[in-house]
């Protein structure tokens, strides 16, 4: 695809450069004074481990606190949310820049892609939790510019998103390369069908296209915008996937359809009732002896003191307002009480990032 010019690329090189500068050198002399001090030391490099709710609460609270006193945190913090405005202020400019061959390429997708490999929902309803909300600071949400797609792929995704450093990911940490760690998670199969929720663009369906290459697979998520451009993407490389415009606490999809389902960073997006709504819906869905695989950012309880005040950041100051109610809520548990079985969770990596639970629906594949 067309890529983006040169003065649009440095200004988005130039913010990735930042990110990694922020999130290498200053954040690690900034993690080094928080252990420094007498009340973190205490507390120690692990993760919190299981703690009443109101405990956890104020245990990041004072964490962060103890964070703020350094410099070398505030400048780290300064430089991620800097980051975090100006991949729009510059992303948007950029491609615009490249709005016609942009548009044209995107036209000669959709002359060859299937359309019925895309439904869209003109009638849904947003959610309460997702209205307004400009996600990770984009103006107007997911749906609130109409190149996101080509905006990421071109020049926010290789520029900035693939150094780590934000949010989770660790620094010098893939994004795409976690993908395909998290989806090896999912039990061998076979898999006749598999749903992905909250599929967003293609990156996720992708690699289940690669590791399923027989299963049928539909993706949902409530952007429009986005699923349209991932539909021409998915048609271009040949992904052979169903993209549909719904929303995951009330799919409309049969009960007992799906061999899986995987919900990858869906889960932090949303306010805890909806969370319960989704797991009640995704047991209906799936078909008894069906596999589930979530993968979030590690709960508090898996999180060491740093990381804890890490991930609250986000809900804060990255328009993520419902990260920290995430990282306080009881996934497994609320699994336990839908129905699922066999239900285990644990970290992929060495922090609490990816974070995986695992669950199956009662019955024989
Ligand atoms: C952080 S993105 C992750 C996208 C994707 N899973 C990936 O691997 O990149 C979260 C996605 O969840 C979608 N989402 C949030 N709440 C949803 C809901 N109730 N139903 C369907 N999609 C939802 C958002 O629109 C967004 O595309």
């Amino acid at each position: 695809m067309t890529p983006l010019r040169q003065t649009g690329r440095a200004g988005l090189e130039f913010l990735g450069s930042l990110q990694s500068y922020a999130s290498r050198g200053l954040r690690a002399k900034a993690r080094d004074e928080f252990y420094a001090t007498p009340e973190m030391a205490e507390l120690g490099d692990e993760p919190l481990g299981p703690r009443p709710t109101d405990e956890m609460r104020s245990l990041i609270a004072r964490a962060r606190d103890v964070a703020e006193r350094s410099h070398h945190w505030r400048y780290e913090r300064f430089y991620q949310r800097f980051v975090a405005e100006n991949v729009y202020e510059r992303g948007i400019p950029a491609t615009e820049d490249q709005r016609e061959p942009i548009e044209q390429m995107l036209t000669v997708l959709a002359e060859g892609a299937n359309e019925k490999a895309l439904t869209l929902d003109p009638d849904l309803r947003e959610p309460g939790y997702f209205e307004q909300v400009e996600w990770h600071l984009m103006p107007g949400g997911w749906d609130g510019y109409d190149l996101s797609g080509p905006m990421f792929m071109l020049g926010i995704g290789p520029m900035i998103f693939s150094r780590g450093g934000y949010a989770a990911v660790a620094p010098g940490e893939d994004i795409a390369e976690q993908r395909r760690q998290v989806v090896a998670e999912l039990q061998p199969g076979p898999y006749r069908r598999i749903l992905d929720v909250g599929c967003g663009g293609i990156s996720t369906i992708a690699v289940l296209r690669s590791a399923f290459p027989e299963a049928e697979i539909t993706g949902i998520d409530l952007s429009a915008n986005t699923l349209r451009f991932a539909h021409l993407m998915a048609e271009k490389l040949g992904l052979n996937v169903h993209l549909k415009q719904a929303d995951l606490t009330h799919t409309k999809e049969p009960d007992n359809h799906y061999d899986a389902v995987t919900a990858y960073a869906v889960f932090h997006e949303m306010d805890d009732p909806s969370a319960a709504r989704a797991v009640a819906e995704l047991f209906r869905v799936l078909a008894p002896g069906g596999s589930l695989l979530i993968s979030d950012p590690g709960p508090a309880r898996g999180c060491t003191p740093w990381e804890a005040v890490l991930y609250d950041w986000e809900t804060e100051n990255r328009e993520e307002p419902w990260f920290t109610d995430a990282m306080l809520r009881d996934l497994p548990e609320l699994l336990d009480r839908a129905g699922f079985v066999e239900i285990r969770e644990y970290p992929l990596g060495t922090g609490a990032y990816p974070w995986i639970i695992r669950a199956c629906k009662p019955g024989a594949a």
